[in-house]
């Protein structure tokens, strides 16, 4: 039978990827993000996942319109950059909400039902820097590590229900959030990815497909063995 699968951050330079690549493999893919305008898939759920009402639905809305609910993919997030003393409430408010607390409501919202449905599998997006911190993004950091302690005490305290919760680490990926980072700090972004390509061991920063490729290899059948991992992918770059 047809994965039936709730993405959210959709619209993203990763999510794009994650919906058609679902697709491709023939997944019946619910696609949530604020705008899910353009995006090909089964289901379109538009929403902001601030709003904990949405949040809380959202795993049994995609489920009745997909007939179902095999996997969940937490891909959206939000980067705030800057030192602590730079950082706003404001901004403490959309990270933790966006990054961890959208995160903790789809689980538990999402848990019961592939729970009564006898498995299922969940893929978070920690980060490199979820694990070892990279300078001058204390709250980024911070919402990736919780999201990486998330994942393991689910993958834990879920696997005797067949539930899998595993997380896919990157470094650097070639997104809208990586680029809006350097024209915002006036750089051209196509220089700095040249630049950052450099200092990554094989060659080149990640492209949302091998990214995605490693969230689909966690979804599947082969990583059922795997629970509470957190799966690094570096092209061999270290956060220094
Ligand atoms: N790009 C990188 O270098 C990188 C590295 C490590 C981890 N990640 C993580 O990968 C994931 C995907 O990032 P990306 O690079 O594709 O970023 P992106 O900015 O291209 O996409 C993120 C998506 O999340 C959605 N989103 C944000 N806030 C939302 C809200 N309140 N409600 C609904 N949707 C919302 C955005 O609309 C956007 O479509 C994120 O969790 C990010 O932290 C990215």
């Amino acid at each position: 039978m047809s994965q039936r699968v709730l993405v959210t951050g959709a619209a993203g330079g990763i999510g794009q990827t994650v919906v058609a690549s679902f697709r491709a493999q023939g997944a019946l893919v619910a696609a949530t993000d604020r705008d899910t305008q353009g995006i090909e898939a089964e289901v379109h759920i538009p929403g902001d996942l601030r709003d904990p009402a949405f949040c809380d639905a959202l795993p049994a809305q995609a489920a009745q319109a997909l007939g179902g609910l095999d996997v969940l993919i937490n891909n959206a997030g939000v980067i705030t950059r800057g030192p602590i003393t730079e950082t706003s409430d404001e901004d403490y408010d959309l990270t933790m909400g966006v990054n961890v607390e959208a995160p903790f409501r789809l689980c538990r919202a999402a848990i019961p039902i592939m729970a009564k449905a006898g498995g299922g599998a969940i893929v978070n997006t920690s980060s490199c820097w979820g694990l070892r911190p990279g300078p001058n993004h204390p709250l980024y950091v911070m919402s990736k590590a919780a999201v990486a302690s998330l994942t393991q005490c689910l993958g834990r305290d879920h696997a005797h229900q067949g539930i899998r919760v595993n997380a896919v680490c990157p470094n650097e990926v070639d997104t809208p959030m990586l680029r809006s980072g350097f024209v915002a700090r006036g750089f051209d972004p196509d220089q700095a990815i040249a630049d950052l390509n450099a200092s990554v061991p094989i060659g080149h920063i990640a492209s949302p497909q091998e990214i995605t490729d490693v969230i689909l290899f966690l979804a599947s059948d082969a990583a059922r063995y795997m629970c509470g991992a957190l799966v690094e992918v570096n092209g061999g770059k270290p956060v220094i």
